[in-house]
């Protein structure tokens, strides 16, 4: 461990509830004392932000599968350089709504780049930041679909790049998250992403408790108050 915070990412299909989960688990550990970095990915900084209008509202095939990929990763190797990496070395629990994951979930297996090429990628930009947790919240992809298209009309936006793919694109990227999680089940959790945001949140909640609780982390207050873990 090169550094005392941890970083949990947060995944998903569009749709899924990730970004609620994110603000309610935030709110959570915050009220419990630990100190807590809240941000997202494409974001997250001022180049991010641009990159983010950039991937997300671009014409439809404006952006090559292989440009997106590197414009994802110039925009995190500068959020790790100037958000992520100062959290965690001063202790931080960083909450990340997506990172590298979605760049294999999507890029990957939804644009069907090599997730090798992906990997190097994530070698040579990263300085060796992956996550410690991720929870992806698992839901059908048509419910991801008419979740996006209900939350876009309410808000009177226009479908983002990736929202305007097809059913069959969201069920690749779906495999990928599984995947992910088959590969890697130490650091990756599969939560179901169905029910309300309450029960959602009840079931992230005990993933993020049981993380911490083995890694050994307690709140500063609760800490400095002798008390055992909740
Ligand atoms: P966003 O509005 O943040 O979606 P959501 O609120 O559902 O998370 O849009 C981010 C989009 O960018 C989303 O469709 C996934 C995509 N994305 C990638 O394709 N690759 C990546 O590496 C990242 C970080 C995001």
């Amino acid at each position: 461990m090169k550094y005392p915070g941890k970083l949990i990412t947060l995944e998903g299909l569009d749709g899924c509830g990730k970004s609620t989960q994110v603000a309610l688990e935030a709110e959570r550990l915050r009220h419990s004392g630990f100190p807590v970095t809240v941000t997202r990915e494409p974001g997250g900084t001022a180049v991010g932000q641009q990159v983010r209008d950039i991937v997300l509202h671009a014409e439809r095939d404006a952006v090559t599968p292989l440009a997106e990929l590197a414009l994802m990763f110039a925009a995190r190797a500068e959020h790790i350089e100037q958000v992520i990496l100062p959290a965690l070395r001063a202790g931080e629990l960083v909450l990340c709504d997506r990172f590298t994951d979605s760049s294999v979930a999507y890029q990957g297996y939804g644009r069907g780049i090599p997730w090798e090429v992906i990997g190097s990628l994530e070698n040579l930009l990263c300085q060796g930041v992956r996550p410690d947790l991720t929870v992806i919240l698992e839901i059908d992809p048509a419910t991801g679909v008419i979740r996006t298209g209900h939350r876009n009309r309410a808000a009177s936006e226009s479908a983002t790049r990736f929202e305007q793919e097809g059913i069959e694109f969201f069920d690749r990227v779906r495999q990928g998250y599984r995947e992910i999680a088959r590969r890697e089940p130490d650091r990756v959790r599969l939560v179901n992403g169905q029910g309300s945001i309450a029960e959602v949140h009840e079931r992230v909640q005990q993933v993020v408790d049981e993380f911490l609780k083995a890694a050994g982390k307690r709140a500063v207050s609760q800490f400095e108050q002798g008390a055992d873990f909740p």
